[in-house]
């Protein structure tokens, strides 16, 4: 059996740089058109000048004749000013603003502390010059429950933000439970949309403890628990238009996640189609799968689809244990175990 789809792209991905970028991109590039590439390196990505050159360097680390497409964006802060946003649009390589709470989640330090308080006018140059803000939507204060952080970041942030400022353009990455879908589709089509990935669609907060502490299924947002995945996977086979691929592959090199503080982030990127055809498969909906893949994400964006192909084809496969790089290893998801779905360039 197989399905032929328009190629897909992720609205998520983190590349990283270095040796890291170089052993990563090519399992992106392989079969996704495009990447919207968070800007959370250390230092962070804030300017336009500094996401051209990251642009340069993902472009270099490509396997010859790729024609993999990176789309930049800016890491927002308490100090991003509103030229910065006229200076990201005119480069033609930036697609969207990176809203990081300070404290959030790996590098996100320099992040946001008071969006209202500073960012309104960068904000508004935003609504001006349509682009959108991608949303880490959780709140940092410590003293609230870290599986509440999300329906919290709702209730105090996103909402009253989307109230205030209902011409922006919000995209909430990675939602984890039900209040995020009800939100989304509560909001003007069109606006605000989420990106959706393999592991929240896949896993509730129990595969954290299987036999023992699983540190490679630990990323942030944290999984939640069995209702909230039921509730994200209902709403991207529903069809809707709102709802689109990013898969927050976020590698860290095998000892930074096997230790007494191990760095949140989940390296999907090698089996991240197979995964979602699995969801979609399960949930008897492949025939919403190309929607969600490769015509939500660029359709909400104002981009093209893309005009090229690839299949997925049913063709088991085992995911390697590792992927070895020059100063270590990545375990990816899934690893060690057998996935039906195996994609191929048409
Ligand atoms: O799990 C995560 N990893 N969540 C994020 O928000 C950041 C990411 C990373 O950069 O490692
Ligand atoms: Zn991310």
């Amino acid at each position: 059996m197989e399905l032929q789809l328009t190629r897909p792209d992720d609205w998520h991905l983190h590349l990283r740089d270095g040796q890291l970028l170089q052993s990563v991109v090519h399992h992106s590039a392989k079969h996704f058109g495009r990447a919207i590439v968070m800007p959370n390196l250390k230092p962070p990505v804030t300017t336009t000048a500094t996401a051209v050159a990251y642009r340069e360097s993902i472009l270099k680390a490509l396997p010859a004749g790729s024609a993999f497409n990176p789309l930049m964006t800016l890491y927002l802060t308490d100090n991003t000013s509103p030229e910065e946003i006229k200076l990201a649009r005119q480069s033609g390589v930036v697609y969207g603003v990176k809203l990081y709470p300070a404290g959030a989640t790996t590098n996100s330090q320099d992040g946001v502390t008071d969006i209202f308080g500073r960012c309104l006018p960068v904000l508004e140059e935003m609504i001006e010059h349509n682009m959108p803000l991608l949303v880490h939507g959780e709140v940092t204060d410590p003293v609230v429950d870290t599986f509440d952080r999300e329906k919290v970041f709702i209730e105090t942030v996103l909402g009253p933000l989307v109230e205030r400022l209902p011409n922006l353009r919000v995209v909430m990455e990675h939602i984890t439970t039900s209040d995020a879908v009800r939100f989304v589709e509560s909001c003007r089509e069109g606006f605000v949309a989420a990106t959706v990935t393999p592991q929240h669609l896949l896993l509730n907060r129990n595969a954290l403890f299987q036999g023992g502490l699983r540190p490679h299924n630990y990323c942030l947002p944290v999984l939640k628990r069995e209702t909230h995945r039921q509730a994200i996977v209902s709403a991207v086979t529903s069809g809707s238009k709102r709802f689109f691929l990013g898969t927050d592959s976020a590698p860290h090199e095998r000892q930074k996640k096997e230790c007494s503080c191990g760095c949140a982030g989940i390296y999907s990127a090698p089996v991240a189609l197979s995964l979602y055809a699995k969801v979609f498969e399960e949930a008897g909906a492949l025939d919403k799968l190309e929607a969600f893949s490769s015509f939500n994400g660029p359709d909400f964006y104002g981009l093209p689809r893309n005009s090229s192909k690839i299949i997925l084809r049913k063709n088991p496969w085992r995911v390697p244990d590792s992927y070895s790089f020059a100063s270590g290893e990545i375990i990816p998801m899934f690893a060690g175990e057998t996935l039906d779905w195996l994609p191929f360039n048409n």
